[in-house]
């Protein structure tokens, strides 16, 4: 009998759980970016943005959720225009990051849109929101979550959610 198949089968064997401990540490290490699902409803309920111009916490998080998967880590784009955080907001409009020339709206540097700290994150979309009065300015808001039962994403949340969930912009 030939002794290789064995000696190949641990062969594969380590390579598998080398690949194995390499993902998980990527994932790990990509976990510590995400952003509790919970935590950002409440944050956003926090600073007034539950049905503010009518939208609802659900609009928020599903937009969120489709726009960045609820991941701060640094945008990958080979241009020079970015979209910066859990919003995924853009460095020619709303933030600056020293390279692209930005209206900067917002008054603040790109950067601290993929800190831990997610309050200017949402005060800047709260921005964003006011000046267009609506969520559009996230085209995947369009696309995947208005009109549609969003109450999957505030489900468990721990925390009150003041005012019933009315959909305004129906009526557009
Ligand atoms: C912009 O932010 C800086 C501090 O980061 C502040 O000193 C300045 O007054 C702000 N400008 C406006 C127009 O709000
Ligand atoms: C930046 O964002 C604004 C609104 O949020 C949008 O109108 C504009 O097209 C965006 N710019 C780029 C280059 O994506």
């Amino acid at each position: 009998m030939d002794p290789h198949p064995i000696l190949q089968a641990a062969a594969v064997m380590r390579v598998l759980v080398f690949t194995l401990a390499l993902l998980s540490s990527v994932l790990v290490a990509s976990e510590a970016k995400i952003i509790q699902r919970c935590h950002l409803a409440k944050e956003l309920n926090d600073l007034g943005l539950s049905q503010y111009l009518g939208f609802t916490l659900g609009d928020w998080l599903c937009t969120v959720f489709h726009e960045s998967g609820f991941n701060t880590d640094p945008p990958v784009s080979p241009t020079r225009r970015k979209a910066y955080g859990l919003f995924r907001i853009n460095n020619s409009d709303w933030c600056s990051d020293g390279v692209q020339p930005s209206k900067n709206l917002c008054n603040i540097s790109c950067s601290k849109l993929i800190d831990d700290d997610i309050k200017d994150d949402i005060l800047c979309a709260k921005k964003i929101i006011k000046q267009n009065g609506h969520l559009k300015a996230w085209p995947r808001w369009a696309k995947r979550c208005r009109g549609k039962d969003l109450s999957v994403y505030v489900k468990s949340c721990n925390f009150e959610i003041p005012i019933q969930e009315t959909k305004s912009y129906e009526t557009w």
